[in-house]
């Protein structure tokens, strides 16, 4: 018989999380921590991602902080079990990518992106975790997804 009871060790090691909802794969992390930012849905199109399409990204949230220069989001990509990247943006500085500018006053927010994803992804299995802090390191938002391209017949 299998011991189970290296399974509360386990789990106590994931971040918790909790889906948004919507179409995505997208799901709210670390929810044992407050987040200003709060989803009322996220939706992909298409759903999954697929490579050489455009993909469409439509948020809508409320956010209960200000966003102010100083805010700060970590990303970290996983391909499979191989780190790929782990990165610290200022938030501000991408917020045009999003038609968007700070500060960003607490309120309800609706937005849509579209991003091209390359023919050149290499197949496998990504994961993707996106912290977002203000500047006094409270956090806005926790987010990740898993994606799987397909291998190339
Ligand atoms: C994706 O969008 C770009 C810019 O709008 C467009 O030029 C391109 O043809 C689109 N690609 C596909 C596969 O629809």
């Amino acid at each position: 018989m299998v011991s189970l009871s290296f399974l509360p060790f386990v789990t106590s090691l994931l971040p918790f999380t909790k889906p948004i909802p919507g179409n995505s794969p997208i799901e709210q992390c670390d929810i044992s921590s407050k987040q200003s930012l709060k989803l009322y849905s996220v939706d992909l199109s298409p759903n999954p991602p697929e490579r050489g399409q455009n993909l469409t990204i439509t948020a809508s949230g409320f956010l209960s902080d200000d966003i102010e220069q100083g805010a700060y989001v970590d990303v970290v990509v996983n391909y499979g079990y191989i780190k790929l990247l782990t990165q610290t943006y200022d938030l501000c500085d991408e917020l045009p990518n999003i038609d968007m500018t700070c500060p960003i006053n607490n309120g309800d927010y609706t937005l849509t992106k579209i991003v091209q994803i390359p023919n050149e992804v290499p197949p496998g299995k990504y994961t993707v975790f996106a912290r977002a802090y203000n500047k006094d390191d409270s956090m806005i938002s926790c987010l990740t997804g898993t994606v799987e391209f397909p291998q190339l017949l």
